[in-house]
């Protein structure tokens, strides 16, 4: 039995062929419909979301397969004080897969550790989001052609952001990528991302508080929204929350080639004025999410289209 709780779970093999898996769900649609018939997914979500969720609702529709779960923990045993391993034992006895959910780092691990189907973690705290992930790269493949030789632009939240922290980790495998990384002195990488994946990999990489400055030499800049749920204190979440906001004047530095990526939400860090940019790729990335979660989910449970 597999699980996905963080991106070294996958092999770089693993990772081309769900996108390449995706491409043909994107071309063939109909060879997918049935592929999880009678199946179950339960997506548990402790904390909010809509594009993590509902793509994992419509990908398993979509594969012919049902969905129960929470989108809320107060609508579930949990507000009388189940744990998560006690839930995820009683899922297990449902569901044919589990999506989860939760403000806290390592929940998805606690969750795998007590399944008896497979897990995958849709977002654990400021840790880790390997299915954004996922749906970057099949994002990136799309919109660039390729996966290496990338000058790869993080601005926002490198600290709490946890799709950064999956995007760097999987993007470190790839030949010729370079990261500039574009965040207050406050909001930098985690020590364990800096040395853990790109000095021990060695990655090039700059830190830099200048966003306008870093955009010419970008193929992607992969904004992020500065996260008022992850901050202790509301005064430094109210000093930081604004500190870059891309827009059309600081988008004229851009390539033609480049790509702006947002995991999504976004609160004020993209103007909605870019929205209609060829550049802006950020709503092609999410219906790219859908695509690469059928095919996550196919792989997990071990099932191909079958003809
Ligand atoms: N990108 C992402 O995780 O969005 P949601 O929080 O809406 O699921």
């Amino acid at each position: 039995m597999r699980h996905l709780t963080d991106i070294p779970d996958l092999t770089a093999e693993e990772i081309d062929e769900l996108i390449s898996v995706a491409c043909d769900i994107i071309e063939r649609p109909d060879r997918y419909s049935q592929v999880c018939l009678r199946k179950k997914i339960a997506t548990l979500f402790y904390e909010p979301s809509t594009r993590t969720r509902l793509s994992f609702e419509t990908a398993m529709l979509d594969l012919g397969g049902s969905v129960i779960g929470f989108s809320s923990a107060d609508n579930s045993s949990v507000a009388k004080g189940e744990s998560v391993a006690d839930t995820i034992k009683t899922v297990s006895c449902f569901a044919d897969i589990i999506a989860i959910r939760h403000p806290k780092e390592g929940a998805a691990y606690v969750a795998a550790a007590n399944s008896s189907v497979p897990v995958i973690n849709a977002g654990d705290g400021g840790h880790s989001h390997p299915t954004q992930t996922l749906t970057d790269l099949l994002t990136i493949k799309r919109e660039m052609g390729r996966l290496g030789d990338l000058t790869i632009g993080c601005c926002g939240d490198l600290k709490f952001g946890r799709t950064v922290h999956s995007l760097i980790s999987a993007m470190s495998r790839y030949s010729g990528v370079r990261f500039v990384l574009i965040s207050p002195e406050e909001l930098t990488i985690p020590d364990y991302v800096r040395c853990d994946i790109l000095d021990k990999n060695h990655i090039p990489y700059k830190e830099t508080r200048d966003l306008e400055t870093s955009i010419p030499d970008l193929d992607i800049l992969y904004m992020t929204r500065v996260q008022r749920e992850r901050f202790f204190n509301e005064a430094d979440y109210v000093r930081l929350k604004d500190t870059y906001v891309l827009t059309p004047e600081k988008l004229a530095g851009a390539s033609d080639n480049m790509r702006v990526l947002h995991p999504l939400p976004r609160v004020n860090e993209i103007s909605v004025s870019i929205d209609s940019d060829p550049r802006a790729a950020y709503f092609r990335q999410v219906r790219n999410g859908k695509f690469i979660r059928m095919a996550l989910i196919m792989m997990l449970l071990g099932l191909t289209p079958g003809f």
